[in-house]
């Protein structure tokens, strides 16, 4: 007799626009079970409407507060999920020219891009224990393979996510969960529409999504894309001073 294959169950923030929708597409398409958060439906909408398997649980990941209570939503449809995308983030550029540079940034990033990923594993873990072969996916960025400009909040609250992740690694091994840390370069997206300088390969927020979604499949430590940047961001680590003059800013 045919077996019947389970559906598969992933929970995705930062869902409502961007990368996480496009992945949330990505994880539909494939017939997966879908859970999408952020705080508000934002491009989810019509994607609601359409597919049966999509739920949107509104969640702040900055609000710890909200944990318990998301926690226990999620337990209302479902009693494991078998991959966790915790893809939501902000980005907020420092000026260092400013008389007073607005150091709460460094709070309201890491309150999002850090705490804000603390939290969500905090929300998802008992969730995924129950799973036959869970998965957790975090999403740091190129950005920390070398220094930026400005990118005194993003940079470091991406390299706190990746060593967070990576020390996650380890301690959840011993309940057989993967982890998987995604560093993405340059995606056209509403975080990057902003951004004034230019920004090498860009690629689609759906192209983005595309090489995340496979790269998720196969369950490396770490997947960095695209490797042309990967390259360009590998030399200025080496070399460190001719990275310096490039990045520095140039005085009027
Ligand atoms: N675009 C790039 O080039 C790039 C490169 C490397 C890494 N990344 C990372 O990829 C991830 C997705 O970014 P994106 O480019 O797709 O940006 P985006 O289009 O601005 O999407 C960000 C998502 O995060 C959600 N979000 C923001 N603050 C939140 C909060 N406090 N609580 C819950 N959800 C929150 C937003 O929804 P709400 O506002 O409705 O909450 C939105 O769904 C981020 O972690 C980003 O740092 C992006």
């Amino acid at each position: 007799m045919e077996q019947v294959k389970e559906q598969k169950i992933v929970w995705i923030t930062g869902a409502s626009s961007g990368i996480g929708l496009s992945l949330t597409k990505r994880y539909l398409a494939a017939g997966w079970r879908v859970f999408a958060s952020a705080r508000s439906q934002g491009e989810l909408t019509p994607l609601l409407i359409e597919h049966t398997d999509l739920t949107f649980l509104p969640f702040d990941v900055s609000k710890p507060l909200q944990v318990e209570a998301l926690r226990e939503t999620l337990l209302e449809h479902t009693d494991h999920i078998d991959c966790a995308v915790l893809n939501a983030g902000n980005c907020e550029y420092l000026d260092m020219t400013e008389d007073s540079p607005d150091w709460n940034m460094m709070d309201r990033i890491m309150s999002v891009n850090f705490f804000g990923l603390v939290n969500s594993v905090d929300v998802c873990l008992p969730l995924l224990k129950r799973s036959s072969h869970p998965h957790l996916v975090g999403v740091s960025s190129q950005a920390v393979q070398a220094a930026f400009t400005q990118a005194e909040a993003y940079g470091a609250s991406k390299a706190a996510a990746r060593y967070f992740l990576s020390s996650l690694r380890v301690d959840l091994k011993p309940f057989n969960i993967d982890v998987t840390c995604l560093l993405p370069g340059f995606v056209d997206t509403p975080l990057t529409q902003k951004n004034t300088f230019p920004m090498p390969f860009l690629m689609s927020a759906d192209e983005a999504a595309k090489r995340m979604f496979a790269a998720i499949e196969s369950r490396p430590f770490e997947y960095a894309f695209p490797k042309r940047l990967s390259a360009v961001l590998w030399v200025g680590r080496h070399f460190p001073k001719l990275w310096l003059r490039l990045m520095t800013p140039k005085s009027e």
